[in-house]
């Protein structure tokens, strides 16, 4: 059954492929609102103009993307599907069993994707063994960005470990600087938890026990350890830091009013687009204790099924745009991101991003490259947004003890 319905849409896409070039609509979802993610958004729109069809935004704001797929199943549930969508991780095969996505094995063999693309990352693409969505970047979650003047300022160093990162704190509380710029919503809680876990507990332990959520690693001294250094670093945030956008704690940190932030680098883009230089203006260094390990994140579109022809070429002209390196430079230049393919120069990009590329291989071979819970990277929406509620519920609870969160985060993992 599933064969016919696949053979068919081939038929569909190679159709759509061979009619001459005819200008369509393509509606695109995204939540890329912030200084620099708009820049790269940007880039986006303009390689679709030039092909000559028509871009109609369809950005919907707050970082990590929870209200882009409220909106998104609303239109989706109605019939009124965009062309394409910001989707990735687990959520790109709950949206193929809907039977809702395009095909996109034929764009994807003429362009050779699974030649340029790292296997992890083309596996986590396919649905039944066919691409439903085409990849943009490659985003590190495990990040600490800091302001070298501020850290001057209180006469510390830039940490290592998580005892150095409070010994840091410290000195910048004295100083008189907020030591870490937070948002305090729920995936920005999470990002900081996922660090937390990967630098006191180690890749192995981030693995089992919050990827495959194995119920003997949720209960364990080590996370038990892992919760209380998280809270701990609550501590050093301000009082204005609940419902902050991650943006505007990035701000601080440019501005000098905080020292760091535990954020993925899209921060980057932010102090880019401020026109601030790396090494310089602000350091990028792995998230304590996190050096030789990676947390990543895809961010990557799925096509919805559309009926018009000339909409359909639009939005297979997005996904050979998406994947061609011209774009991935220019766009990951701006998002903060490196490119996917592994085919690229580098050349034109900075210390962070360079980093962030030999991080990756290093971390593939050696076994402690991981995805990131809190951008979707790793575990099923359902189990995700439990799992994300009850840390911040931990973080705003200052009654809750660490062993409470910690069997709450146990039951949390079995949601369905
Ligand atoms: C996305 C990034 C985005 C960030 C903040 C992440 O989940 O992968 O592309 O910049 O959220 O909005």
């Amino acid at each position: 059954m599933s064969m016919i319905r696949n053979s068919l849409l081939l038929a569909a896409v190679s159709t759509a492929l061979s009619i001459p070039a005819q200008a369509g609509d393509v509606e695109v979802l995204h939540w890329w609102t912030s200084g620099g993610e708009a820049k790269a958004a940007a880039e986006l729109k303009s390689s679709m103009q030039k092909k000559g069809h028509t871009w109609k935004d369809f950005a919907v704001a707050g970082g990590g993307g929870d209200a882009a797929m409220t909106v998104l199943k609303s239109r989706v549930v109605s019939g009124n599907a965009p062309a394409a969508a910001q989707i990735k991780g687990p959520s790109i095969q709950e949206w193929a069993r809907e039977g809702v996505l395009a095909n996109m094995d034929a764009v994807a063999k003429a362009e050779k994707w699974d030649s340029v693309l790292p296997k992890v990352i083309a596996d986590g693409l396919k649905y039944k063994g066919n691409y439903v969505a085409a990849p943009v970047n490659v985003h590190r979650v495990n990040w600490l960005w800091a302001n070298p003047e501020a850290f001057k300022k209180a006469g510390a160093k830039l940490p290592t470990t998580w005892d150095e990162f409070f010994v840091a704190a410290e000195a910048l509380k004295k100083a008189g600087i907020t030591p870490v710029a937070h948002g305090g919503q729920n995936w920005q809680d999470f990002t900081t938890f996922e660090s937390v876990a990967l630098g006191a507990g180690g890749a192995e332990f981030y693995r089992k026990a919050l990827v495959q959520l194995d119920p003997g690693s949720l209960k364990s001294p080590t996370m038990l350890k892992v919760l209380e250094t998280f809270k701990k670093v609550k501590g050093y945030t301000d009082k204005n830091a609940p419902g902050r956008d991650w943006n505007l704690a990035t701000a601080m940190v440019i501005k000098g009013e905080a020292g760091m932030q535990l954020m993925g680098d899209w921060a980057k883009g932010e102090f880019i687009a401020a026109g601030k230089v790396p090494g310089k203006d602000f350091a990028c260094v792995a998230a304590p204790g996190t050096a030789k390990s990676y947390t990543y994140n895809v961010d990557s579109f799925v096509l919805f099924k559309l009926k018009d022809a000339a909409n359909q070429k639009a939005q297979q002209d997005l996904a050979v745009a998406i994947m061609g390196p011209e774009f991935q430079e220019v766009f990951n230049l701006n998002k903060g991101s490196i490119p996917v393919r592994l085919d690229m120069k580098l050349d034109k990009f900075d210390e962070c991003a360079k980093l962030s590329a030999a991080d990756f291989g290093a971390s593939a071979k050696s076994g402690s490259l991981v995805p990131s819970i809190a951008h979707g990277m790793a575990v099923p929406s359902a189990v995700e947004g439990a799992i994300k509620d009850v840390v911040s519920q931990f973080w705003n609870d200052d009654k809750m003890t660490a062993a409470a969160a910690m069997d709450k985060l146990a039951a949390a993992a079995k949601a369905k």
